[in-house]
């Protein structure tokens, strides 16, 4: 939680924003452009570039030259291109346009080269198919996120004529499957139906610290569901942020604990030493209050993270500073996904109605799903994001002023509150907007994130005048 405000001049990183933003201008090839874009999402994290903006602006600018010198009819152009476009997407970086002209140009490379459409074998010329090539392609493109129908129908042909074989190829090697790959440590956290102990596992030679996260048999069908939810999403998460833990394997097996066998699912994580939580009591112990530098950088790293989670279409559900955690570098990482949302999912079973189960920490909830709890009611209409705004103000408005909130989410009146007890005006105006009541006129964390970046920056340089 360094500093990085007090660090950067706005002169600084304008001078940067407009060096690579000519650069990109320039860029001839999509290699070339693929590189600066690199380079301006390691200037996001170091002086906080929107990038997206950024990326989006210039891509439009310089589509016709990379599409000439980049797009070709080639197989190794084709598989480059395609490696490109796997390596942005884990960088979050957009692409814009180009990324459906080169799936096209793939898709429409294995039609013809193994005359799909029966072209040539019609017109009498000979064929040499390359289903090699043909399912080397595939499976980079089944890693896409395509969102064009058509696209999508035409790879499922293709997929079903090239069957690709399907290997549990994850970020990060998943290998712990049994207990015997881990030495038990000490708990961290025991409830009647959830432990969570640290652990060690052995990789490539060394001891790596890690924990071990166990749903028990107490918890029934639900807690078998909230693992499989768990796993699925820390499994998806693992290694495309730097605000993900890592996933390092999950199996299934029985302890005998009082004579009595039990049986546990397990799931096996990067350890944090740390949680929020931790930080707020420790601070509110000393009576040392966070300095504005360290509330910038917590607010923007905490919506960064979370917009990071919007984009992998997940909603938390259960935002709290226990669920939010820190390594032994001081990352933020977000924890805890029994209870959340997959789009997909939810825009299956819900979207007509716009209504959802009530989830969450009572404290922590957002209004409209708060009043449903106390009135017993299971479900309520709400936006998952939303809500998960609301959370993430109460836990900001935690870090300045330390007040339990536990009864915040009750009444409107104590949004007030919120804006007499928060000392700096940047805040004061964020929450005020993350803790509207009504949903409809909450900030989505896209919104919020702009905001900061702009009001931390005003006040930066009005700070260094
Ligand atoms: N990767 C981790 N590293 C260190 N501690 C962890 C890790 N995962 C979980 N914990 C600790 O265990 C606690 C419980 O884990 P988690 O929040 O995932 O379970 P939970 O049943 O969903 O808990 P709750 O319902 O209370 O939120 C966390 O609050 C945290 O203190
Ligand atoms: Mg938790």
């Amino acid at each position: 939680m360094d500093s990085y405000l007090a660090e950067q001049s706005s002169q600084t990183y304008e001078r940067e924003i407009s060096k690579i933003s000519k650069a990109i201008n320039n860029a001839e090839t999509f290699e070339e452009w693929i590189q600066l874009a690199k380079q301006a999402k390691d200037y996001h994290y170091k002086y906080r570039i929107n990038i997206d903006e950024l990326i989006s602006l210039i891509s439009i600018k310089v589509r016709p030259g990379l599409y000439k010198n980049s797009i070709s009819d080639q197989k190794d152009q084709i598989l480059l291109n395609l490696q490109n476009l796997l390596e942005l997407q884990k960088l979050e970086i957009p692409v814009g346009e180009i990324k459906n002209v080169i799936i096209e140009y793939a898709l429409r490379w294995i039609e013809d080269v193994n005359d799909v459409k029966k072209i040539k074998a019609f017109k009498g010329e000979t064929v040499v198919q390359d289903p090699d090539t043909s399912r080397e392609i595939l499976k980079i493109i089944n890693q896409l996120e395509i969102a064009e129908e058509k696209t999508q129908e035409k790879l499922k042909k293709l997929n079903e004529l090239f069957p690709v074989p399907t290997e549990p190829v994850p970020n990060q090697p998943v290998y712990i499957t049994q207990r015997s790959q881990i030495i038990m440590g000490p708990p961290i956290f025991v409830r009647s139906e959830l432990n969570v102990n640290q652990c060690k596992i052995m990789w490539k030679g060394k001891q790596i610290a890690a924990v071990i996260k166990t749903y028990k048999e107490q918890g029934g069908y639900k807690s078998l569901k909230k693992f499989q939810k768990e796993v699925g999403i820390l499994h998806k998460l693992s290694g495309t942020s730097r605000f993900f833990l890592d996933f390092y394997g999950c199996f299934c097996d029985e302890v005998i604990e009082n004579n009595v066998i039990k049986y546990c699912s397990n799931i096996v994580m990067e350890y944090c030493q740390h949680s929020l939580s931790d930080l707020i009591k420790s601070r509110k112990d000393q009576n040392t209050k966070f300095t504005p530098e360290e509330l910038g950088s917590i607010a923007l790293d905490l919506l960064e993270a979370f917009q990071s989670l919007v984009n992998h279409k997940i909603y938390h559900q259960d935002i709290k500073p226990d669920n939010i955690l820190i390594t032994k570098d001081g990352q933020w990482k977000i924890a805890d996904f029994n209870v959340s949302g997959i789009r997909e999912t939810i825009e299956r079973t819900y979207s007509a109605t716009g209504v959802h189960d009530v989830i969450g920490t009572v404290g922590y909830m957002a209004p409209e799903l708060r009043k449903a709890y106390i009135n017993g009611e299971g479900k309520a209409k709400y936006r998952p994001e939303r809500a998960d705004v609301f959370s993430l103000g109460l836990v900001l408005y935690q870090c300045e002023t330390f007040d339990d909130i536990s009864r915040f989410n009750e009444n409107p009146i104590n949004r007030e509150k919120v804006l007499s007890n928060v000392r700096l005006p940047w805040l004061r105006e964020l929450l005020y907007d993350m803790l509207n009541f009504n949903y409809r006129e909450r900030l989505s964390f896209k919104r919020a994130l702009s905001k900061v970046m702009r009001d931390t920056t005003a006040t930066l340089d009005s700070n260094a005048t």
